[in-house]
């Protein structure tokens, strides 16, 4: 069962950026945990401070087998159509994850323009967040 763990802009700093927010974890050693905590998934890992990196990415999804995507889009979530069309176009469920609660912080991050187009969203629980995405898709494979 493939998973593919995107991360969007900023979070290649992640550990080091507003840990009272995002956790003192780096995005390696969060990767890491996954890994170990679900040793029958076969996880690819990408991150790009691109939009049109991301887009591309999404765009290929559907002919690598993934059973599922877990996207923290960071900042792309709140404004980013052409993702959201990227998401759009192809099969293959994608959850929308952020390590913060989207919706307690600042007013521009209770908006997000993917959600619509995503399987569902996981916000408020760490790093947390990345495992119950995968959870909920290896529950999901094959159904
Ligand atoms: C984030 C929340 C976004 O608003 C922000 O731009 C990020 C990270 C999160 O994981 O909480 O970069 O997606």
């Amino acid at each position: 069962m493939k998973v593919l763990v995107a991360n969007g802009p900023n979070l290649n700093m992640t550990g080091t950026r507003e840990p009272e927010t995002y956790g003192s974890d780096t995005l390696a050693v969060i990767n890491s945990q996954l890994k170990s905590r679900f040793p029958d998934v076969a996880f690819e890992f990408f991150q790009t401070n691109g939009e049109g990196d991301m887009i591309d990415k999404i765009h290929g999804v559907d002919k690598e087998g993934f059973v599922g995507v877990v996207l923290n889009a960071g900042a792309l979530t709140h404004y980013s159509y052409s993702l959201r069309d990227a998401i759009a176009s192809v099969r293959t469920p994608v959850v929308e994850v952020h390590m913060s609660n989207v919706f307690a912080r600042e007013e521009f991050r209770r908006t997000s323009v993917i959600s619509a187009v995503c399987k569902g969203t996981i916000t408020g629980f760490g790093k947390l967040s990345y495992f119950a995405a995968v959870f909920a898709l290896s529950e999901n494979a094959g159904k």
